[in-house]
């Protein structure tokens, strides 16, 4: 009979890129085998965790949808999943009225739906066996109005919000939810938000996404339940806690309205 080391294994979506990608690699430097998923190919990903002595699959799906997030369940196969890293998403910069409605519903499809259904999915799971890590990707900018990135800005807050009320709704389950919130991090969001010309888009002092993924996997490790990366994007958030909505927004429109970049 074959007989294997058993290894935990791990899922990560939006693992082709930025953070998702560095999640990955922290999962597979801690042991892990894992099951990446995003909508474009994911051969880097893949090799990259192989050299780092993981097995890896790779689920090419939308995640937008529910037959692209059934996808990713079905190559689960029912196996048992130690860690779940809902990371993928997506923004939409520029203003609202100016936005096609079609881009704006994929970021609330991608953002919220996709990712609570594959929640409702796997949190079940991980109840059922008893045990299991989850660390969903929000966002500081949950916190903050998000003038020309609006829908964004407000599906991050839907997703800081949710996390933490199913991490109460399962506080007396084994299970563990944790909310990684990053402040401006060297990704392809910006470019994919069509945002680099704007003020956060043209910044170079983002922040580095393997740094961003080392303190949210070591949160997910521990339990916590949210974790903001860095002393700036702590003080941001504690601001924005005490500060008007429209002063917020206004903050917001200097960083992120088309053509701020050259401002
Ligand atoms: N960068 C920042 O400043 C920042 C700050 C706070 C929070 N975040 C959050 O961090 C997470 C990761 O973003 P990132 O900064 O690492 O950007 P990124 O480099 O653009 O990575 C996004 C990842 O999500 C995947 N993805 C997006 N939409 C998808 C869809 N509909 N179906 C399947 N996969 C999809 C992308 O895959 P494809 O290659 O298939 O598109 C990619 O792997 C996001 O949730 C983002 O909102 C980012």
């Amino acid at each position: 009979m074959e007989s294997k080391a058993l290894r935990p294994l791990a899922v990560v979506t939006g693992a082709s890129s930025g953070i998702g990608l560095e999640l990955a690699r922290c999962a597979a430097e801690h042991g892990y085998d894992l099951i990446l998923a995003a909508d474009t190919p994911l051969d880097h990903a893949v090799s990259a965790m192989q050299q780092l002595g993981a097995q890896v699959e790779a689920v090419q799906a939308e995640l937008a949808s529910r037959e692209g997030v059934d996808q990713l369940l079905a190559a689960v196969k029912g196996r048992t999943v130690d860690a779940l890293m809902a990371n993928a998403g997506h923004g939409l910069g520029g203003a609202f009225l100016d936005q096609d409605f079609d881009d704006i519903q994929h970021v609330i499809d991608t953002n919220i739906t996709g990712t609570i259904y594959l929640l409702h999915h796997m949190a079940r799971a991980m109840k059922a066996q008893g045990s299991g890590r989850i660390l969903v990707t929000g966002s500081i900018a949950g916190f903050q109005p998000g003038s020309f990135q609006a829908v964004y800005n407000g599906t991050k807050a839907f997703v800081d919000s949710f996390v933490a009320a199913l991490r109460n709704e399962m506080k007396d389950t084994p299970v563990t939810l944790t909310c990684l919130m990053p402040g401006v991090t060297d990704t392809e969001f910006f470019e994919r938000a069509g945002m680099q010309d704007t003020k956060v888009g043209a910044d170079d002092n983002k922040a580095d996404p393997a740094d961003v993924a080392r303190i949210g996997f070591k949160a997910m490790l521990k339990g916590e339940a949210d974790v903001v990366a860095g002393l700036k994007n702590k003080l941001t958030v504690a601001m924005s806690k005490v500060t008007p909505s429209q002063v917020l927004a206004q903050q917001h429109r200097k960083m992120a309205e088309p053509g701020s970049a050259n401002s």
